[in-house]
């Protein structure tokens, strides 16, 4: 286990002044080297990635590449260890810290499969997980306007608060809830597993349609989204497509590696 760091301190935005001094802002999200394993199996084998705010990054890969498991670890899932390298959130070492604290920070994480929490009405849920990010009280009023506010702009039904969290949701109203939670919570990173998955045409539109109404709403945003598809990257553009396979970034580029990917698979990345 590598031993603990002591957090590199950003920069403030306006630093650099001195002549010749780097004016270089720590970007958003920095992945540096990350080896993880999974109950004594290394499953990521040196990950890179740098995410800048604003930006939308798309990660693509095989099945058992590892996309998930570099979702869970981003979000600080016990069950990930790290073996070495680094996660910096604005230059700040995350690597250690736990889910919640990074919560605090303004990270967001949509699981693959969102667990079930009947007995707890979605507001309920929101206003808790809304005061944990802020470190203060939400009023129930206040959480139930914002909460109407993005039902209509995700286009969602407005009895869908009153539900129970993920109780008998259907795959796609689980997935809806997850850009729900993410349009409330107000996070700066938001981390998004497989949000298209078994969702028909409609559904991965309208995902990609509330994604798009985030990101409107905090331009500052910075995105990161496994896919195994095109489809949702046709309706959302990201900035830059990565493809993982056997736990490594073995390419990263524009649209046209997607095209690449639909068309001839993982045949000229696997080895
Ligand atoms: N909790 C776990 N216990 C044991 N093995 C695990 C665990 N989590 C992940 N793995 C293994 O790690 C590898 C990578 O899994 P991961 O879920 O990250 O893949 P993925 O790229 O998300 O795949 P998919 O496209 O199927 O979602 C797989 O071989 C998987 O079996
Ligand atoms: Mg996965």
């Amino acid at each position: 286990m590598p031993a603990a760091r002591p957090p590199t301190v950003s920069a403030p935005a306006d630093a650099g002044g001195e002549p010749g001094a780097t004016t270089t802002t720590a970007p958003l999200l920095a992945v540096e080297d990350l080896h993880v394993s999974v109950e004594g199996t290394p499953i990521l084998r040196g990950v890179d990635l740098v995410v800048r705010a604003g930006e939308l990054h798309a990660i693509m890969g095989p099945n058992g590449s590892g996309k998930s498991t570099l979702a869970n670890v981003l979000l600080g899932n016990p069950a990930y260890a790290v073996e070495s390298g680094r996660v910096l959130l604005r230059g700040e070492d995350v690597t250690l810290l736990a889910p919640d604290a990074r919560a605090k920070l303004g990270m967001f994480l949509a699981f693959q499969y969102p667990e079930e929490i009947p007995g707890v009405p979605i507001a309920q849920f929101l206003r808790q997980a809304a005061a944990a990010r802020r470190g203060g009280e939400l009023s129930v009023l206040e959480v139930r306007v914002k909460l109407r506010e993005w039902l209509e702009r995700l286009g969602m039904d407005l009895s869908f608060g009153d539900r129970h969290l993920n109780d008998g949701f259907s795959g796609g109203e689980k997935k809806r809830n997850e850009i729900l939670q993410m349009a409330l919570l107000e996070p700066d990173l938001a981390v998004l597993d497989e949000t298209d998955s078994g969702l028909d045409i409609d559904g991965v539109r309208a995902v990609a349609r509330g994604v798009e109404e985030v990101r409107r709403a905090r331009p500052q945003l910075g995105a990161v989204l496994v896919t195994h598809y095109r489809r949702i990257l046709d309706e959302l553009t990201p900035d830059r497509i990565h493809v993982l396979v056997a736990g490594r970034i073995v390419d990263s580029g524009g649209p046209e590696l997607a095209e690449r990917l639909e068309r001839d698979g993982y045949e000229g990345w696997q080895r």
